[in-house]
């Protein structure tokens, strides 16, 4: 819904596909999704790593650094990750139109969210990555130990303990990050960019 009325679109004279000129490189987005502790920002931020490495201009967006600000005011809740997802979304075309890549590293548990965000942008131009880990080895490794907390009740709706994650059923790409080293896994984001022609 939108509240907002008495507004008028402005068309921009610099085009998507001047700044993409500009850059010299197509803009689009890489949305890894998965659970907590399965490596979404380790790979995000190798894979982006990488494509900086080539002269690829691109912005990681990461859940708990966006949290920090732009969606502060944001919990845990169904509602609120379905909120969170939405901005994100909204967000990541701004960074396509602006002629960049940009790279989304969150939880993102709901197919319909996801969907959603798909929608937004035009054919294309959205990656889905499933950043695929049993939970019981993300709960092994239990980086910031939010799954332990979680098991003694102090976390609430933490996501695949007592909050669902919908694997993606059509995901452009699917690493496996209890099988594959960063390494292997940052080379499979990067043959497929450059088999598509992304890169
Ligand atoms: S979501 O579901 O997409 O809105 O979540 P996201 O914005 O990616 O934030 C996930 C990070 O928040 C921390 N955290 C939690 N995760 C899941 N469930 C609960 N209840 C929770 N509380 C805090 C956690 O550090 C997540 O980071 P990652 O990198 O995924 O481990």
């Amino acid at each position: 819904m939108n509240k907002s009325t008495n507004i008028t679109w402005h068309d921009a004279s610099l085009t998507k596909e001047m700044r993409r000129k500009q850059s010299g490189h197509h803009s689009f987005v890489l949305w890894f999704t998965g659970l907590s502790g399965s490596g979404k920002s380790t790979v995000a931020n190798a894979v982006a790593q990488e494509l900086y490495n080539n002269k690829i201009k691109n912005y990681v967006l990461d859940g708990d650094n966006i949290r920090h600000g732009l969606n502060k005011d944001l919990g845990f809740s169904d509602e609120d990750r379905t909120e969170n997802i939405r901005r994100i979304g909204e967000v990541s075309k701004l960074f396509v139109d602006a002629g960049q890549v940009v790279l989304t590293a969150f939880i993102s548990p709901f197919q319909a969210d996801r969907g959603l965000v798909r929608d937004l942008l035009e054919d294309g131009e959205f990656i889905e990555v499933y950043v695929k880990c049993p939970v019981d080895e993300c709960e092994k490794r239990d980086p910031k130990g939010l799954y332990e907390k979680a098991r003694k009740g102090l976390i609430r709706d933490f996501t695949g303990i007592d909050s669902p994650y919908e694997e993606p059923s059509n995901p452009e790409l699917v690493i496996e990050t209890n099988l594959s080293s960063v390494e292997g896994c940052v080379e499979q984001v990067i043959q497929f960019l450059q088999s598509r022609n992304y890169i």
